[in-house]
């Protein structure tokens, strides 16, 4: 195992009709702009029941923030943060609106131009010293980001990952009855993406980590369990509360912790993405698929591994096994209702040169815990993923 540091501030505040302890996290008096995104928090009553729980503060609204949660939206926050010397971001929604709220942390404390920089560089790039507190009440159980510190950001043709610690969430709220009123669709979308979030951080070589590697399992094998079932009774508490808790655990640092990680997958999906609209999560099931075929003699002990133990097949043929666990995968992700073809989206053979030139625009021509997967094997990936 590699040697690991491991901390996660955030405070989980989990179950059924807790939404009215927000109050006990956000001091009296302070100025609160709550953060939600296209309609559904006020649709379905959620924002009505958060002001409610929060007498005593001065509440500030933003809505409209996007699914890819658009830089120059963003920005418009950070212009009402610092008018009206916000002090405290409440967000109200699934991964966007919880990324778009941790940008705005960071750049209500710097200028428009820093601001930029931080997108396109990362906060490395520029002091940020301090970020706006921020809480959550999750909506959408998927990207984990109710308990992480990355945010991932849109602008112009491109999607940029944001990370510092500084953007943990003081607390977030999960409710799992917040997330009844999701479409098959999205519901869909936070299986996959938490399987994936998983599979970048397990599916590489083996360290000898047996927690991370059983850990992994568990959530993989949960999410295998409970994914279309939550779809086909989405009024059933149980399976949403599972899903939620499957979900953040997937991406809060700690199956991550001590291993090698991928996120090629992520990398090239994000250029899906920027470029078609695909959904995120949709990205990853027409990447991970194709990406493994390619790439099964590098991960050849983890795939094996994860054949065996998390779709228990027995089969003595290692390569009869990794093609199995290969196409249970795609065989999972489509029993969800998402495809796993870019035809499917009706992306062709004549667009991979603009994803790979999104990718060399960045420099991910190095990509995976091996730093080995170039632009070529890239263009590999997307040709057999068509
Ligand atoms: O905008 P509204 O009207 O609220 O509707 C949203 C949106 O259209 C709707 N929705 C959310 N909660 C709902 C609901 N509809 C009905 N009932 C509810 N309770 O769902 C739609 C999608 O929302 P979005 O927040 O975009 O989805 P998701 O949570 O999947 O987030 C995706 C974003 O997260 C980023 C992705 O790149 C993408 O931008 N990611 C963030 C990560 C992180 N911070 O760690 C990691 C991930 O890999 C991912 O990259
Ligand atoms: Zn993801």
């Amino acid at each position: 195992m590699y040697n690991f540091n491991f901390q996660n501030p955030t405070q989980i505040i989990f179950g059924k009709d807790r939404l009215d302890e927000i109050s006990k996290h956000i001091p009296e008096g302070v100025k609160v702009l709550i953060l939600f995104g296209g309609g559904s928090a006020k649709k379905y009553g959620t924002l009505e029941k958060v002001k409610t729980s929060l007498p005593k503060r001065v509440l500030f609204e933003f809505g409209g923030i996007e699914p890819n949660p658009r830089y120059e939206t963003l920005m418009k926050a950070v212009e009402l943060v610092k008018k009206h010397e916000i002090e405290f971001l409440l967000a109200v929604g699934g991964g966007s609106v919880i990324d778009g709220t941790k940008f705005i942390s960071m750049a209500s404390t710097c200028s428009e131009h820093e601001s930029l920089t931080l997108l396109h560089r990362g906060a490395g790039a520029i002091p940020i010293t301090k970020a706006l507190p921020i809480g959550v009440v999750l909506t959408l159980p998927a990207t984990g980001s109710e308990m992480n510190a990355f945010a991932v950001i849109s602008h112009g043709d491109s999607k940029y990952a944001v990370m510092s610690p500084l953007t943990y969430p003081k607390f977030s709220i999960l409710d799992p009855s917040l997330t009844f009123t999701l479409p098959a669709t999205q519901v869909a979308n936070g299986v996959a993406d938490a399987f994936v979030h998983v599979i970048e951080q397990y599916v590489t070589f083996p360290v000898n980590a047996s927690f991370q590697d059983s850990m992994a399992e568990g959530i993989l094998r949960n999410l295998i369990e409970i994914g279309r079932k939550t779809i086909d009774n989405p009024a059933d508490y149980d399976l949403r509360a599972n899903l939620m808790w499957n979900a953040t655990m997937a991406l809060n640092g700690l199956v991550g912790s001590g291993v090698p990680q991928d996120w090629s997958v992520h990398t090239i999906g994000h250029e899906l993405t920027a470029l078609f609209g695909v959904d995120h999560a949709k990205s990853l099931a027409i990447v991970l698929p194709s990406l493994w075929q390619i790439r099964k003699e590098k991960k050849r002990k983890k795939l094996i591994r994860f054949a065996e133990k998390v779709w228990g097949i027995d089969e003595e043929n290692d390569e009869i096994k990794i093609d199995l666990a290969i196409s249970k995968t795609r065989e999972f992700f489509e029993s969800l209702g998402i495809k796993t073809r870019l035809s499917d989206y009706g992306i062709l053979d004549t667009d991979i040169d603009k994803v790979i030139y999104g990718l060399k625009s960045k420099g991910f021509n190095a990509l995976s815990e091996t730093n080995d997967l170039t632009l070529d094997i890239s263009r590999k990936i997307l040709e057999n993923a068509l």
